[in-house]
């Protein structure tokens, strides 16, 4: 779930001029920071993209539901073989083999962009928690870990249809439980009973959880990090904690910092319902159409999520780029806000932060009729997964009077999403839908069994997910890492990873041992800094 770029260049695609057309933030829990087209290309049946990882195509059933559908499509996957004893000799690999057992890690694929190589090597999914694993057992107790990351149907090149993926006949094969099926049959081909284990994070954390919980004879074991495993309509919990990270001065922030958004905000509010500053704002904030601002619907779009494109879930403390996270953000704008005229400061950060974005030289669309045209599209790319929260999820991150919220109050409702639902798919019991998925899995109450979850404390989705006030049922094990954002630990270990960070991958380590029984105290070396 990375994200959250929510403006995209569509119209200068249509009408040939170099404007950002603004969707609401779905936020995907990872969201699709790119819109890559990599789908319309032809898919390449064996391409190798780094020397250690495979990149490889398996034949998928589409329907694991209705036996009597036996069509198939090409589901993309990755493997790794870095941490399998090589051997030369054919023989000796075989009595090899026999005698010593071998372990499958699979890194579960979700909604975010299309993943390639790099989820085997060096990603912001998998690496400080299974990579940093595998190395370790393989380095210092010579255990073969079999590497494999399984892309999720409908997203990157795994395609279940060859044309207009994402027509509502087509998404109808678009769901969490299909998933989980793809990945069951997927482990019980390639695994040769092999011992699994499943890592993710995010949406991916949830289906890792969920491949323990439904399939414990294929998967020995799961680690699953920041995933929301409550599904929910309407998430107020996520920018009421978005308002408190703005507030949290061991992040950066402020309450002064928090005051700028909320007065901001507040002062936007008023000035877009009067026509007579519509022009000021169009050239402070950079948009196409003065006119765009007599809609409600539009400025719902303008204020509803923040005026400032940013993705505070992915706050990390030690990037070094300009208003890369919260304390620079915070810093720029406290030290540049009048007060009386904090909007200004928000206008000055949103034009600084467009300028370093690629979309530098675009004005900003606020057309809702436009937004709702093109998440109509047979082929737009954010529809797998807007389908995934009308028809499963909800997660709708809505910004309400009476919230901490620290956008426009009152500007996200709800109905925005409902609306969307109802436009781009004709679906129009999305409430009942979030129940029913957690009638299905359990939510809170997901019994499962060898579960680790890791959730970060200053993490907006750590409101769906286990968390000290919320722990997982059946003692099954959770840890909290201070001060994290959304699944920062499984990003690849850098000098900056504080102590807690260094501390959530250890804890991961040391559980996937114990429950594939191996001695911490007792390893050849053991307690070797692992590096990777
Ligand atoms: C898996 O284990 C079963 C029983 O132990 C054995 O018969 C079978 O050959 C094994 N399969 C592979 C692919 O190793
Ligand atoms: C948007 O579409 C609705 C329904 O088609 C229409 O009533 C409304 O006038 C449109 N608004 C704009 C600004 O085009
Ligand atoms: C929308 O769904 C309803 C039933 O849920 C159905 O009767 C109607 O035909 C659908 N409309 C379209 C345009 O598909």
């Amino acid at each position: 779930m990375q994200l959250h770029q929510y403006a995209v260049v569509l119209l200068a695609l249509l009408v040939g001029l170099e404007s950002t057309l603004a969707i609401p933030r779905f936020r995907a829990v990872e969201v699709l920071s790119s819109r890559s087209s990599s789908v319309d290309k032809p898919k390449p049946l064996h391409t190798t993209s780094s020397p250690d990882v495979q990149e490889l195509y398996f034949t998928q059933y589409l329907d694991h539901f209705q036996h009597q559908d036996t069509r198939t499509w090409q589901q993309r996957y990755f493997y790794s073989n870095k941490f399998v004893q090589k051997y030369h000799d054919d023989s000796m690999k075989e009595s090899r083999r026999q005698q010593a057992a071998e372990y499958m890690f699979l890194c579960v694929g979700g909604e975010g962009p299309p993943l390639d190589a790099s989820v085997l090597i060096d990603s912001v999914h998998c690496s400080g928690d299974m990579l940093y694993t595998a190395q370790y057992l393989h380095e210092i107790w010579n255990v073969n870990i079999h590497l494999y990351a399984l892309e999720h149907r409908f997203y990157g090149t795994s395609q279940p249809f060859s044309e207009d993926y994402y027509t509502n006949d087509k998404l109808r094969y678009l769901s969490s439980d299909q998933a989980l099926h793809d990945a069951a049959y997927f482990l019980q081909q390639q695994s040769q009973n092999a011992t699994v284990v499943t890592f993710g994070a995010s949406y991916p954390g949830y289906l890792s959880a969920l491949l323990r919980l439904k399939f414990p004879h294929l998967v020995s074991a799961a680690v699953s990090s920041s995933a929301p495993v409550q599904a929910t309509l309407n998430m107020i919990s996520y920018n009421d904690a978005v308002g408190a990270n703005l507030q949290n001065e061991q992040l950066g922030g402020s309450s002064a910092c928090y005051d700028v958004f909320v007065q901001g905000h507040d002062q936007l509010n008023h000035l877009v319902r009067q026509p007579d500053y519509h022009g000021l704002l169009a050239t402070e904030f950079q948009l196409c159409d003065v006119d765009s601002l007599m809609e409600t619907k539009n400025i719902q779009l303008f204020l509803g999520d923040g005026v400032i494109q940013w993705d505070v879930q992915r706050n990390d403390p030690a990037c070094t780029d300009e208003l890369c996270n919260i304390a620079k953000v915070c810093d720029a704008l406290v030290s540049r806000a009048v007060q009386g005229a904090e909007w200004s400061a928000l206008a000055w950060l949103s034009r600084t932060m467009r300028l370093s974005s690629i979309s530098a030289m675009d004005c900003l669309v606020l057309d809702w009729n436009e937004t709702l045209h093109q998440l109509s599209q047979p082929r737009e790319e954010w529809r797998s997964w807007l389908w995934q929260t009308c028809t499963e999820v909800g997660y709708y991150q809505t910004c309400l009077p009476d919230t901490n919220c620290p956008y426009g109050r009152g500007w996200h409702p709800l109905e925005q999403d409902l609306e969307i639902c109802r436009v781009a798919f004709n679906i129009t019991n999305v409430a009942n839908n979030v129940h029913a998925t957690n009638n299905r899995y359990g939510g809170y109450d997901m019994f499962a069994t060898r579960v680790l979850s890791v959730t970060g404390t200053e993490d907006p989705w750590t409101t769906l997910a286990f968390r000290p006030e919320h722990p997982p049922p059946n003692h099954q094990p959770f840890h909290s890492v201070p001060g994290a954002s959304h699944h920062y630990w499984t990003h690849p270990p850098k000098g900056t990873d504080d102590i807690h960070i260094q501390r959530a991958r250890q804890v991961i380590l040391e559980q996937v041992m114990d429950w594939l029984g191996f001695d911490m105290n007792h390893g050849e070396d053991s307690g070797v800094a692992v590096k990777i």
